[in-house]
């Protein structure tokens, strides 16, 4: 089928691409020149595992193009729109300037019959307002929301665990859901549930996914809170609780907390748009989530304080990793950034390192020092602390050979991902997140 994706960032991109290999024809469009020029070019513009390999086999294929030119979308079946979402500069709700200018800019261009696929994350009843510019051109928009993580957003765009299909009533909405299950057809041929339901509910289904998962790790970050003050042990306390099938081990991480460009906008705008309904007391709990996660960053930050004697001045601090979380390069919201900034504003002399994302950590907080090779960061650290979870550090940094390299011997695991009893047996003082 031929198929156009606005937007190429991290969702259209990685859309574009899957959607190729799966056998469609499809061109990628997004105002920004240079990111096209890569795309054209076989180069991701950011890191995502296995993007490489499905952009260069789409291009070699001749059923991927990409383009700056809205026209290009004329003759697609399906336009899918993926653009960003961004929270707004002065305050909580999702600005949406970039959604209304795509749709805006694909009208022209639509057919009799087109189907606009809105992807992006968007406050409940953008759709419908959506669908009355859309709907004179004889095209329909429904509304189909993406659950893709980044770093396995390749895996989960071909193999989704569901595929969600808001849809107007009627003829019309049976007809666009079938020509959405024609384009998810390996999906479909494998009964991956396929939910058809309204707009509306499609556009919730979206912000209450990511609203339930914010809630969940703030949940067990809240229990480190109390684990900290009770001397329990927070990763024993999710290991125990998560047995119950009902609640589930995934997504009871304690450590710094949740950020990226998804989790944290997205339930903000959601708060903001529940108010603008007049229902904000619905979901106030979100602001909880919120604060409960930001206090995370702050704590983190004072176990090094306090653990360097009351004062990170002067001192060398190591922080390993930048991202917002492993297998990405994504330094959106980053709690291991933010970490980062604090220490330096403390008076620390911070060193960051992270495998992938050091270049666009650069871009935004220059005044850090950053050093790829992970030993180089570790040399003289008088504090070092796992801010994201890489398996360099994870897995492959051996306290010992940390030993042989920093000077002092405090290791902070934001991430509580290390192991507390090999770290202390190498002479190291270890502090977790709502551990002892
Ligand atoms: C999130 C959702 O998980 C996806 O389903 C959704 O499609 C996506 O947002 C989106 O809206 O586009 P993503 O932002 O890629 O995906 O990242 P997550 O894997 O959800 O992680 C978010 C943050 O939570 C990270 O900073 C991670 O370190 C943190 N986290 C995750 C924890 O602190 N503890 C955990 O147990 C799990």
């Amino acid at each position: 089928m031929r198929l156009s994706v606005i937007g190429c960032g991290y969702l259209g991109a990685v859309h574009a691409a899957a959607m190729a290999s799966i056998g469609h024809e499809v061109v990628g469009i997004d105002v920004d020149e240079r990111k096209i020029a890569s795309l054209s070019r076989g180069e991701a513009p950011f890191f995502e595992p296995g993007l490489q390999e499905i952009l260069s086999e789409g291009l070699a294929s001749g059923r991927l193009r990409f383009s700056t030119d809205m026209a290009d979308a004329a003759g697609a079946k399906v336009h899918f729109v993926g653009v960003g979402t961004p929270q707004q500069k002065d305050g909580y709700a999702a600005d949406l300037t970039y959604v209304n200018a795509a749709v805006d800019a694909l009208i022209p261009h639509l057919a009799e019959g087109d189907i606009v696929a809105g992807k992006s994350t968007v406050p409940v009843g953008t759709a419908a307002t959506l669908a009355e510019r859309v709907t004179p051109t004889g095209a329909t928009l429904v509304w189909n929301p993406e659950f893709l993580r980044e770093g396995w957003a390749v895996q989960d765009t071909i193999d989704p665990d569901r595929l969600v299909a808001g849809v107007p009533a009627g003829a019309e909405g049976e007809r666009a859901a079938d020509v959405l299950r024609e384009v998810y057809h390996p999906s479909v041929a494998k009964n991956t549930p396929f939910i058809v339901t309204d707009l509306a509910t499609a556009e919730l289904v979206k912000v209450a996914a990511n609203a339930f998962l914010a809630t969940k790790i703030s949940f067990i970050n809240a229990m480190a809170e109390i684990a900290e003050v009770t001397g329990a042990d927070v990763t024993t306390l999710a290991d125990a609780i998560g047995h119950d099938a009902r609640i589930g081990r995934r997504f009871l991480g304690a450590g710094i907390g949740f950020g990226g460009g998804c989790l944290p906008k997205d339930i903000r705008a959601f708060s903001a748009r529940a108010e603008e309904l007049g229902r904000g007391e619905s979901v106030a709990f979100l602001r909880e989530i919120d604060a409960i996660n930001m206090r995370r960053r702050d704590r983190a930050v004072d176990l090094v304080v306090s653990a360097l004697g009351g004062s990170v001045y002067k001192k060398n601090v190591t922080v390993l990793g930048a991202a917002f979380k492993p297998h990405s390069d994504d330094i959106r919201d980053s709690p291991a950034l933010d970490v980062a900034v604090r220490l330096h504003g403390l008076g620390a002399w911070v060193t960051v390192t992270d495998p992938e994302a050091i270049e666009n950590a650069r871009r935004i907080h220059p005044q850090l020092n950053y050093v790829e090779d992970r030993d180089e960061a570790l040399r003289a650290a008088d504090a070092v602390i796992v801010v994201t979870e890489w398996d360099e550090y994870r897995r492959q940094l051996d306290p010992e050979h940390a030993s042989s390299l920093a000077t002092g011997r405090v290791i902070v695991d934001g991430r509580n991902c290390l192991d507390a009893a090999a770290w202390r047996a190498a002479g190291w003082d270890y502090y977790g997140m709502g551990r002892p």
